[in-house]
């Protein structure tokens, strides 16, 4: 893929690190792609800023869109490494098959993000915790309100330089089970990392953060029985020893952190099982007590311990709402191999630079 480049002429000054907070600081470049007539044409770095559509654009009217999100690190060595990139892109056309739009050839997709973070290498902080956060989007264009096959889309890559997730260690969270809304049902689009499964998860993340939780433990959406994941996080609980998630059934986001969780779980010898785990059985570990440690995992927390879980009128206190051993083992391996300061045995790192 040839990227033809045009530089930024007004350079933004790089934020104080810790000013970082998440999502809010664009760096100086972003890359842009568009699909016309069958394929992916005129791949480009432009200065960051404003983009321009048409009202009639098939995104804002039947959401026709799909993202990633995925970090670069910045290396002890000063190097800057990626963490299983290539996930990211096959699981952005995973998603993107799911909502009918066009899909990027993988290696093209690093290509484009490798060569935007070469352009803006120094917005890629150094500080413990921070990394810059890729955020690739796709979505239709088609200036066409008829519901119909994807002709136009246009990709985007922009990067936001994040601070430290955790500003006074890992604190764990309180976590309330919600038992109104759902996020996705089998055969819908739980398992794609699209803009409208977002949506649809704010009123009752919005009505957890007002009663004081920090996320919402979803539960699916036929039985109301099983449990799902976590609002922007998969979710695991060792119970007796074992490491139970929840399966990958369709409804739920297959998450990069949870894959690799599960590998060095496995490299430990700790019993994994991933199947349907209901609520019922998750609050009778809870009250005999064979409940050692829950938490959730993504990219944006790494892994975060949950101190407590809500239900209905029932709150449970988890591991005396302290960090235990296991969430802290897997989130200092994570880290360690995310900013090279461990081995990588699986190879999941990409070193950029
Ligand atoms: C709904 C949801 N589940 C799980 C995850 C964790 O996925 P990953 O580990 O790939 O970041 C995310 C974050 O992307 C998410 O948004």
């Amino acid at each position: 893929m040839n990227i033809a480049i045009t530089k930024t002429t007004a350079p933004k000054p790089l934020p104080e690190s810790n000013a970082l907070g998440f999502g809010r600081i664009f760096t100086d470049h972003m890359f842009v792609m568009d699909y016309r007539s069958g394929a992916w044409r005129d791949p480009r770095i432009v200065p960051y800023g404003n983009i321009s559509l048409p009202p009639a654009a098939a995104v804002f009217h039947y959401g026709a869109e799909v993202f990633e999100g995925l970090k670069a690190y910045r290396r002890a060595d000063g190097g800057i490494q990626l963490f299983r990139p290539m996930d990211n892109m096959r699981r952005l056309n995973d998603s993107a098959e799911r909502l009918c739009l066009p899909t990027i050839d993988p290696e093209s997709g690093l290509q484009a993000i490798e060569a935007l973070l070469r352009l803006d290498a120094a917005w890629v902080p150094s500080a413990p915790g921070t990394s810059l956060y890729i955020r690739p989007v796709f979505f239709a264009t088609d200036p066409d309100l008829s519901l119909h096959g994807i002709q136009e889309a246009s990709f985007y890559i922009i990067a936001s330089p994040s601070g430290s997730y955790y500003k006074e260690g890992l604190a764990p969270v309180c976590i309330a089970i919600e038992t109104e809304d759902v996020r996705a049902v089998r055969g819908g689009t739980g398992y794609a990392k699209c803009g409208g499964n977002y949506a649809a998860a704010t009123r009752a993340g919005d009505k957890a953060e007002k009663r004081g939780y920090s996320q919402v433990l979803w539960l699916d959406g036929v039985e109301r029985r099983y449990i799902e994941e976590v609002g922007s996080m998969n979710v695991m609980f060792k119970i007796g020893g074992r490491v139970i998630t929840p399966k990958l059934t369709g409804s739920v986001l297959p998450g990069i952190t949870r894959r690799s969780c599960i590998a060095l779980l496995q490299d430990w010898g700790i019993p994994v099982e991933e199947r349907l785990f209901s609520v019922d059985e998750l609050l009778e570990a809870i009250h005999n007590g064979t409940l050692e440690e829950a938490f959730g995992c993504g990219t944006a927390a790494v892994v975060s311990p949950i101190g407590e879980l809500v239900y209905g009128e029932e709150h449970a206190i988890v591991n005396g709402q302290t960090i235990g051993p296991l969430t802290q083992r897997l989130y200092d391996t994570l880290t360690g191999i995310q900013y090279g300061t461990l081995p990588d045995p699986h190879g999941w790192t990409v070193r950029l630079l």
